[in-house]
């Protein structure tokens, strides 16, 4: 009986919330009511999320949004390769005694309990290169989860009371201001985002990646740290555009897989993949087609730290590492 009530509030509550977003883009849109439901956009339904992450007892500790803030309380990390060593075990070490937020490290080994079946972990996913699953993983989970993100690098600072800055519902993302040379773009997503709705006076001279890397560049955020609220339009962009380059690139992918983890920046084995495809070259496109929701204000990791384990270079050269 007190489950059954218990059921029937959750639904309720649900169903309250859902009417509420509607009601949100419907203001928006000038009475249009555009947004699609619940039931024909699983992207965009949190319960789906709940109730897989909870059947594995995964929900109430990781994933439950903080009721203040709509985020999870988590910074999530991510690796790929061989176990970390040196500088960066220490780097790790830093950010969990730090931080001040509880840290998840999302490996090879518990990832399969974060692939939800209503978008599963791309079949392309084992194809990538280290850095390349740790960037795809990065929209997944800020997608579907939402929270803190932080490479594995030297950090001093604590974040324990920055997920504050997401009590402001129309703050999506929050992190440290951008520095000139630190814009990864693509001409072609660049113009698809930002220069078919209202484009620009730079959208008609082929200038969208220049002005953004050049002039625009301060009002954005770092690619390496970061809080961000899952479901967002921003998110749900993110996460089609990586996934629709994965589904182009699949049979490039198969023949011709990432050979060591830190690959690849030099054509080696004709990796169809650019460096900065699926993170930077999305990231900050859709950052400054989003740029109201954007909030700088996080300090930077140690500048200048040491980072990397002795082990990352090894095998460099693809016929010794396959
Ligand atoms: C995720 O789930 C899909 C579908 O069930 C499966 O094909 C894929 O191998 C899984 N990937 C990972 C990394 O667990
Ligand atoms: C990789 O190793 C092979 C075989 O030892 C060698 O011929 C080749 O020059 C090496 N390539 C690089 C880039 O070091």
């Amino acid at each position: 009986m007190a489950l059954l009530l218990l059921l029937i509030i959750a639904t309720t509550c649900a169903d309250a919330r859902s009417k509420k977003e509607r009601w949100h883009y419907s203001s928006r849109h000038k009475g249009i009511l555009t947004a699609p439901s619940k039931a024909d956009d699983p992207l965009m339904d949190a319960t789906l999320v709940e109730q897989q992450m909870k059947s594995r007892g995964l929900y109430e500790q990781q994933i439950r949004p903080d009721p203040t803030t709509g985020v999870p309380h988590v910074v999530w990390t991510f690796w790929f390769g061989k176990p970390m060593v040196g500088k960066r075990l220490e780097s790790f070490r830093m950010i969990q005694e730090n931080i001040g937020v509880p840290v998840m490290l999302v490996t090879e080994t518990n990832l399969p309990l974060c692939n939800l079946s209503h978008f599963p972990i791309h079949s392309a996913f084992p194809y990538l290169s280290g850095l390349h699953k740790s960037d795809y993983l990065r929209s997944y989970f800020m997608h579907f989860f939402g929270g803190g993100y932080h490479d594995i690098k030297p950090e001093t600072h604590s974040w324990a009371d920055k997920f504050n800055e997401l009590h402001d519902s129309n703050v999506w993302l929050y992190g440290v201001a951008e520095t000139k040379g630190g814009v990864a773009c693509d001409e072609g997503f660049c113009v698809k985002e930002l220069c078919t709705t209202t484009p620009a006076s730079w959208c008609s001279q082929n200038n969208c990646c220049r002005t953004l890397t050049n002039d625009e560049y301060a009002k954005l955020v770092v690619n390496c740290e970061w809080i961000m609220r899952p479901r967002t339009e921003m998110t749900r962009i993110w996460i089609e555009a990586v996934k629709n380059d994965l589904d182009q690139q699949i049979d490039n992918l198969k023949a011709h897989p990432a050979p060591f983890p830190r690959c690849c920046q030099h054509g080696e084995n004709n990796y169809p993949l650019a460096w900065a495809q699926l993170q930077g070259q999305k990231f900050h496109p859709l950052q400054y087609k989003f740029l109201k929701h954007i909030k700088q204000g996080l300090l930077p990791w140690e500048k200048g730290g040491e980072y990397f384990g002795e082990n990352e270079y090894v095998a460099e050269n693809v016929s010794r590492s396959m």
